[in-house]
């Protein structure tokens, strides 16, 4: 063989590599993968574990944001998730967990007949304020770790706030909701959407 045939032979495998190679470029292209962003099986029941990680959870706004807005009807509706192990009428006999009456604002572990556990126990100087309930209530491990109440918490603010503000009612003294806390630019933040909502609107062809 002399060399113009060898040439031809590389040429021929080199143009073989370079098909494949462009084959699987643009096949990565046509058929780019796209990760769902929640697994497409959702347990029920299961609640989401404490978020630490994730941007999410630190978008969460303070408690005070949720609470202010409350919808206590959906929070009765909630309070089914508890109602295993609480009640929340008043002189409600303890069950798995203490009686609820009068709870927001009361000593944390202070109900009277109640073995607390000791990581409870721990927090027995402070109340059960706004935002103590908000913690416990998103992750009563990350608040109390040791704690006896199996339950994992409740993820989304919206249904945290919405318990915690029935609570409040169950009470011989409900205690006025915190007022939402101002926002830093809530005009610039709210308009914009609006704003571009109009643009396209207008911009849209009349039909
Ligand atoms: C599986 C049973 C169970 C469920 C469900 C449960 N809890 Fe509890 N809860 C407990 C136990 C047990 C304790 C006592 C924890 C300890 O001593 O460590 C407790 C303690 C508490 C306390 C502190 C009471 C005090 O006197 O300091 C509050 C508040 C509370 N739970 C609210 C709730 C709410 C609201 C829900 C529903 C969203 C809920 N719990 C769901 C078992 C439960």
């Amino acid at each position: 063989m002399d060399s113009f045939e060898w040439n031809k032979i590389f040429g021929g495998v080199l143009a073989g590599l370079l098909a494949v190679l462009g084959v699987s470029i643009i096949s990565d292209l046509m058929f780019a993968r796209h990760l769902p962003e929640k697994p497409g099986y959702v347990v029920a029941g299961v609640e989401e574990g404490p978020a630490e990680a994730g941007p999410a959870a630190d978008a969460e706004k303070p408690a005070a944001f949720y609470l202010a807005s409350a919808d206590v009807a959906k929070g009765e509706a909630q309070f089914k998730k508890c109602a295993a192990c609480h009640n929340a009428a008043a002189g409600g006999a303890n069950g798995t967990g203490p009686n609820l009456h009068g709870i927001v604002g009361a000593s944390i572990a202070a109900k009277a007949g109640f073995g607390y556990s000791d990581a409870l126990k721990g927090k027995a100087g402070e109340k059960w304020d706004w935002d103590n309930l908000w913690a416990w209530l998103k992750s009563p491990k990350a608040f109390a770790a040791g704690n006896k109440m199996s339950f994992a918490g409740i993820s989304k603010p919206e249904d945290r706030a919405a318990v915690i503000a029935w609570l409040n009612t169950q009470s011989a003294s409900p205690l006025p909701l915190p007022a939402a806390p101002a926002e830093e630019a809530p005009a610039a933040e709210e308009a914009a959407p609006a704003e571009a909502e109009a643009a396209a609107a207008e911009a849209a062809p009349a039909e």
